[in-house]
């Protein structure tokens, strides 16, 4: 670890230097907290990204597998999307009125995901954060529930896990405004028995969750997880929620679609105009009847829904272009093959050293874990995080020109990712996992 720290501090001397100067204007040095977390003992500072690479200050070249944690999915600025955006640019950034994209989008979404009604936010953390607001409104219900080490964004309900199977604020929580088990309870993934339990109080408005966690490791639902957890839902009055933000990666239309799940709302947001601020929540012809009914035009811009930019033009272009000509059926025929072959590169290795440790693929992105087997909880992939080693992992990559998510050891492929590209990680990897093992 000490001699790929001094070797990545001695290769990247302009970053070292941007990153001092920074110290003195930008809070920790970073314009947002978590770009610290990289291994190195600084961040790569980007001078300019295209398709699945960017290139540093200091010109060194990378294959990018984090992708903006899904945000660049869709590759960096695809050539489509960023026309589109520079056409929106010069005819109106944003207006409070909306344009026909808008409609254009709200149809493709319903074509997409099977819910017929949208609206939009800047981010999948508002988006979430409105579509509870909506289901407490409707139910008249003052909890939700959430998966135990899930990740929907930066929303206060859902900063809350199990220790010992006791409910309590997650590590690291900052400044909670209240204790989240006054507004949340958490059970464990594919756990159905204490779903049931924990909806049968009558007081949980809604489900919140991805449809496999791909937040504390790739987590998968049990073969008949979600049809037995929509029915207790659905019998306990309580509505179902997914979040599509990352498991987008299954397929065009999500999770949702592969596998033919039938949600009461839906959100997705990052890639979705190919990283420029944007996301959206749809609901059914149910849900959207009884918010409709109780939503009063001279209260509707203070009920506690909404955002000034939200639904900007520029947005909503981008968002077209990227549905219409990125994330396209065509698009996920290529991805999806390249993190099979990253798993296998991966699974290959891990054989190959006799490690305990295991590699998982949803759609086009896979992640390995140190583990000898999938979990199948949040609780049991945390417990098999490693930060130390991950750092190396990532480090050790870096270094060798390949950057993964500063969070686990998550792999995504965007349109523009190669077979090359690929093989660039797996001789990253089994060079790490033979330097570790002798
Ligand atoms: C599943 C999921 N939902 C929502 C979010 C929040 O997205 P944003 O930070 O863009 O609001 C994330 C972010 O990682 C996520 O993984």
């Amino acid at each position: 670890m000490q001699r790929e720290e001094q070797k990545f501090v001695a290769d990247h001397p302009k970053s070292a230097s941007l990153y001092e100067r920074a110290q003195r204007s930008l809070l920790g040095g970073v314009p947002m907290n978590w770009m610290k977390k990289w291994a190195g003992k600084f961040p790569v500072f980007v001078a300019e990204a295209h398709g699945a690479h960017f290139t540093d200050v200091d010109g060194q070249e990378y294959v990018d597998l984090c992708l903006g944690d899904t945000g660049a999915m869709t590759g960096h600025s695809p050539a489509v999307a960023a026309e589109a955006i520079a056409r929106q640019s010069k005819q109106g950034i944003t207006l409070m009125l909306p344009t026909d994209d808008a409609v254009w989008v709200g149809e493709e979404l319903a074509r997409r995901f099977g819910l017929p009604y949208w609206q939009f936010t800047l981010t999948a953390t508002d988006a979430n954060r409105f579509s509870i607001r909506i289901a407490r409104e409707i139910t008249g219900r003052p909890k939700i529930l959430v998966f135990n080490y899930c990740y929907h964004g930066s929303v206060d309900e859902s900063f809350i896990t199990l220790r010992d199977g006791v409910a309590g604020a997650r590590r690291g929580n900052i400044g909670p405004p209240v204790n989240p088990t006054e507004t949340t309870r958490v059970v464990e993934f594919n756990d159905l028995g204490a779903l049931e339990a924990a909806l049968a109080h009558g007081d949980v408005a809604c489900i919140l969750a991805e449809p496999a966690l791909t937040n504390v490791g790739i987590v998968l639902p049990d073969p008949d997880f979600w049809r037995a957890a929509a029915e207790i839902a659905r019998k306990a009055g309580t509505l179902l929620i997914l979040d599509e933000t990352h498991t987008i990666c299954a397929g065009p239309g999500g999770y949702t679609r592969e596998h033919d799940l039938r949600p009461d709302m839906l959100v997705i947001g990052k890639p979705i105009a190919s990283g420029l601020p944007a996301a959206t929540y749809g609901c059914s012809a149910e849900v959207a009847a009884k918010i409709t009914a109780r939503i009063h035009l001279e209260d509707c811009d203070t009920g506690g829904i909404g955002g000034t930019l939200a639904g900007n033009a520029l947005s909503l272009a981008a968002m077209r272009a990227t549905l219409e000509h990125v994330l396209t059926p065509a698009a996920f025929a290529h991805m999806i093959p390249l993190a099979q072959l990253f798993a296998d590169g991966v699974a290959a290795a891990i054989a190959g050293a006799n490690l305990p440790w295991h590699v998982t693929r949803l759609g086009c992105r896979a992640e390995y874990l140190f583990h000898p087997h999938a979990p199948r909880n949040g609780g049991e992939a945390a417990a098999a995080a490693e930060f130390e080693l991950e750092r190396f992992m990532h480090l050790y990559a870096l270094n060798r020109g390949v950057l993964l998510t500063p969070f686990h050891n998550m792999a995504l492929m965007s349109p523009a990712t190669s077979a090359a590209d690929i093989a660039a990680h797996t001789r990253a990897f089994a060079s790490a996992v033979h330097e570790l093992t002798g």
